[in-house]
């Protein structure tokens, strides 16, 4: 399988536009070298992320989204792979498959409403809350498939396994139903090559499901929102911790390293706060040591 990870940043992005704090600012102005950018060079050096999504396909033909950034515009043409055609009116893009209905991860549909044959993967939680749905739907080109296997196959070879992970609600649904699927990691595998790779950038506990779904991983994508639990308050003087905003602190998901020494173990959907975001920093050198690192837009995967 071969994986794109389009997006590493929270919501907002990296910088947020009306944030100017010493992260962003850095970030702005262009002192962050640590971004490998694509192939044709952009992104690269600068500092700046976009907002978390992935690209991935079985086959390098068939392709998947995971999530639907704000950013997403900008993400597909900065990502050869998903260069429309032959075709006047054929995307590479087949799909995409939600892990929350979180407006970063789901604003980027509207962006999608031109799309002529595109379906729309998530859980019927998810799919019910979503106002960005009847707002394409008269636009007429996406489909929606609410997922209730725990396993799915994609186009391409793929299979996706969907890991219910949490409660949390976006806030405009907060009146919405409780059920444990608002936020979901999948697990895909690779029928050909036996590949897997597991996409989790939201992650309230480290749960026996999501931990059976990391054994034996080749790669997998973690929520890296906040490296402590209490980052937003020390850095703002307020603000919910990270783990009452249903986000794991890197610090405590890293505690689960060791006991999976052969995965690649990356982390993404970044916060500004995030002081691992700095190259030079302790927390990144710390994360280093411990053998893993963060995402970067950009970043291929070929598992
Ligand atoms: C989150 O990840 O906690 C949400 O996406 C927050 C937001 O609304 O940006
Ligand atoms: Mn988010
Ligand atoms: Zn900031």
């Amino acid at each position: 399988m071969r994986v794109r990870v389009l997006g590493s940043a929270a919501g907002g992005g990296l910088p947020q536009w009306n944030c100017a704090c010493e992260v962003c600012t850095a970030a702005r102005s262009g002192a962050f070298e640590d971004q490998p950018g694509d192939a044709s060079g952009q992104g690269g050096g600068t500092g700046h992320r976009t907002q978390d999504c992935l690209a991935i396909s079985g086959d390098g033909t068939a392709w998947y989204l995971v999530n639907a950034s704000p950013d997403i515009r900008t993400q597909i043409l900065a990502t050869p792979e998903l260069t429309p055609g032959p075709a006047r009116r054929q995307s590479p893009l087949r799909g995409a498959l939600l892990t929350s209905a979180e407006l970063d991860h789901t604003l980027g549909l509207a962006s999608l409403r031109e799309a002529t044959d595109f379906t729309v993967y998530a859980r019927a939680t998810v799919l019910r809350a979503l106002p960005v749905r009847g707002v394409i739907d008269p636009y007429g080109g996406v489909r929606w498939a609410a997922i209730e296997c725990p396993t799915i196959a994609l186009d391409g070879g793929l299979t996706v396994e969907t890991v219910p992970l949490g409660h949390k609600r976006p806030r405009y649904a907060a009146t919405a139903p409780d059920a444990a699927d608002w936020v979901v990691a999948y697990r895909f595998t690779d029928r050909r090559t036996g590949g897997v790779l597991v996409y989790a950038p939201c992650l309230a506990a480290w749960t026996p499901l999501l931990a059976g779904a990391v054994a034996g991983a080749d790669c997998v994508l973690l929520d890296g929102s906040f490296f402590t639990d209490d980052e937003m308050v020390e850095q703002t003087g307020a603000g919910p911790t990270a783990l009452a905003m249903g986000h794991l602190p890197i610090r405590d998901s890293l505690a689960h390293r060791p006991a999976h020494p052969s995965t690649r173990w990356l982390y993404t959907h970044l916060n500004n706060t995030n002081p691992a975001l700095v190259e030079s920093s302790p927390q990144r050198k710390l994360l280093r040591h411990a053998n893993a690192d963060l995402a970067a837009d950009g970043l291929t995967l070929t598992l």
